[in-house]
């Protein structure tokens, strides 16, 4: 029997644990580590480990009623299994070009796999995956939301369908805009990050200074 993980840790950042959002999301864990000593936390970092394009067996396999253990699934079956035996999601990444990053689709594209993540039928299409509450850390070199917002963000909504296309509707998304701008700027997105966590459930018991502050390169 495969273990439980209490979080599964995507991050899909070309600047890995550099990362704005990596790091933003290491240093939750860790709060929530210090809090909870025997959390146990599942990392794939889809920059660092890029996953395999998508073959045409895979595509063709998807087409058919084709076995889960066919050799054409395995990669996708790892990363559906690596899901199912997390209790909570966690995602750091980057907005290219308005949405997720490369590296990111490509995890999508393994996971939402028909007639196992997801079946369709008239009711349109169905979630087959347990919700659990997962968490997004979203990165943007300018801003997407609010007063200073000069840009459309088509990841959020992008990425809360796919979820949900697999059965995770339980979702919250952090972000840490305008990280162009230098010191100041990175310091105050993270301290906005702060104050947008400090609202979601994971943080709703914890007092403020306990979520991730500004963690040092
Ligand atoms: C290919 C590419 C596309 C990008 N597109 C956007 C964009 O559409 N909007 C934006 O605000 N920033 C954009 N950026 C800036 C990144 O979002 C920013 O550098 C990133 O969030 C840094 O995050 P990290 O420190 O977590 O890696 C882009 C960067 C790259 C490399």
């Amino acid at each position: 029997m495969n273990k439980i993980n209490d979080f599964l840790f995507l991050s899909a950042s070309p600047n890995q644990q550099a990362s704005h959002a990596y790091r933003f999301a290491d240093a939750l864990l860790k709060t929530l580590g210090e809090r909870h000593p025997a959390m146990s936390v599942n990392r794939r970092d889809l920059a660092a480990n890029p996953l395999p394009p998508l073959s045409a067996a895979y595509g063709a396999a998807l087409t058919k009623r084709t076995p889960f253990d066919d050799p054409a699934f395995r990669q996708s079956e790892q990363l559906i299994d690596e899901l199912e035996q997390s209790r909570h999601l966690l995602i750091a990444t980057p907005m290219h070009n308005f949405t997720v990053p490369a590296t990111l689709k490509l995890w999508i594209d393994h996971v939402l796999r028909i007639g196992r993540s997801f079946s369709s039928g008239p009711e349109g299409k169905v979630g087959l995956l347990a919700d659990r509450p997962t968490y997004i850390i979203v990165s943007s070199g300018g801003f997407h939301h609010g007063p200073q917002a000069r840009q459309p963000d088509c990841l959020s909504d992008y990425l809360k369908l796919v979820l949900r296309t697999i059965g995770i509707g339980n979702t919250h998304f952090v972000y840490l805009q305008g990280l162009v701008g230098g010191a100041e700027a990175v310091s105050s997105a993270f301290s906005s990050a702060r104050q947008q966590l400090s609202q979601t459930p994971l943080f709703a018991t914890v007092e403020p200074e306990s979520t991730p502050s500004v963690p040092s390169a």
